[in-house]
């Protein structure tokens, strides 16, 4: 059964250009639930160990060079379906093959810096939520 939690982050990139609030709206008019949700930073090493499955692509080092760069907003997610819908919600990884009206059409500017991350399984989701958030700080 298709798990209805997903984790999100706004990435330096949207934060840096001011589209934090107009994703968390955009996130809400999809169907999406805020469960918890923090603004903070990740250290290079934080960032390193959220994106170890990356580690021997040829991005990884960039990539762990942005997600550090600046600050984020994490997030947890709550609707049916939430990480195939999320990750609809959000469009292609590459904004330029991204669809139309998807938050990484509007919001992204490369493949690299591409404005939101969304989980890719309901394993992943519950992972990545349990490495950012304490149970406490978790509101369904
Ligand atoms: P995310 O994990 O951030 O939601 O992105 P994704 O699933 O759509 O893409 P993934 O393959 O997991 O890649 C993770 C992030 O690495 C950066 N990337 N750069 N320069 C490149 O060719 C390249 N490819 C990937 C992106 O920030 C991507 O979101
Ligand atoms: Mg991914």
């Amino acid at each position: 059964m298709a798990g209805n939690r997903t984790f999100t982050m706004i990435k330096p990139d949207a934060v840096k250009n001011g589209h934090i609030g107009a994703i968390l709206n955009h996130i809400n008019k999809a169907g999406f639930k805020i469960v918890a949700m923090k603004y903070t930073k990740l250290s290079a090493e934080k960032a390193g160990e959220f994106y170890a499955v990356h580690k021997e692509r040829p991005f990884y080092g960039e990539l762990v060079e942005f997600m550090s760069s600046g600050p984020i907003v994490a997030a947890i997610l709550e609707k049916d379906n939430a990480v195939v819908d999320f990750r609809t919600t959000i469009g292609a990884t590459n904004p330029a093959e991204a669809a139309e009206g998807t938050v990484r059409a509007i919001y992204a500017t490369s493949i690299g810096e591409n404005a939101v991350h969304g989980s890719d399984s309901d394993e992943n989701a519950q992972i990545e939520s349990d490495f950012h958030f304490a149970g406490t700080e978790v509101f369904g």
